[in-house]
């Protein structure tokens, strides 16, 4: 069996990207956590800027790159993963109806008011809690095993796809900018202070 050495590089950029969207969505946790206690003013335009994010970059680039490229050739290789594979995938068009779900309930918030707020609170804390478990698992059950299997060729190709969401992302090119919004969130995410005071 082909055991890599070297991390590949896809593997590097899936990991980057799951660190930034665990960073979103702490940053979504953390907002409305601290509207329910009363701490802060609803900042909806850092809100609106988290979910854009997530419906444009990890929903549309990062997880069908994973079903196309890692989890066929997966299958390719080996059916030991087959039933969490399929489950992963099948939580990749979950999640974007979920994130769907999520824009409608803060439009309601936004334009209904208060009485909105406890279904876009519970909304943003099942969504933290169903992607934080399915990233654990592409990360503690389905990389391993990839390492393992998966040829050089195999990682030439993947490699090769998940590189082409860094051009996506350098600033040079003509595309949409995602690092910096991304950036942008995480400047303007609401930071506890040593007091336990917010700020923006
Ligand atoms: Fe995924
Ligand atoms: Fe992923």
């Amino acid at each position: 069996m082909p055991v890599r050495i070297n991390t590949p590089i896809s593997i590097a950029i899936i990991q980057k990207e799951h660190e930034d969207l665990s960073r979103v969505i702490e940053g979504m946790l953390y907002l409305v956590r601290a509207i329910q206690d009363g701490a802060a003013p609803p900042d909806l335009c850092l809100f609106r800027a988290m979910l854009y994010y997530i419906t444009e970059y990890p929903e549309r680039v990062h997880h069908p790159k994973e079903d196309q490229y890692l989890f066929s050739r997966i299958k390719e290789r080996t059916h030991q993963l087959d039933t969490e594979l399929d489950a992963l995938s099948e939580q990749h068009s979950k999640g974007e109806l979920l994130a769907h779900g999520l824009q409608h309930a803060l439009l309601r918030y936004e334009f209904g008011g208060i009485d909105a707020f406890p279904h876009l609170h519970r909304l943003v804390e099942q969504y933290a809690h169903f992607y934080f478990a399915h990233m654990r698992v592409e990360e503690e059950r389905i990389i391993p095993v990839a390492k393992q299997i998966l040829t050089e060729a195999d990682w030439k190709t993947i490699d090769t796809a998940f590189l082409e969401n860094q051009k996506m992302i350098d600033a040079t090119g003509q595309r949409y900018h995602y690092e910096h919004l991304l950036s942008l969130i995480i400047d303007i995410a609401p930071q506890q202070t040593e007091s336990g005071n917010l700020m923006i």
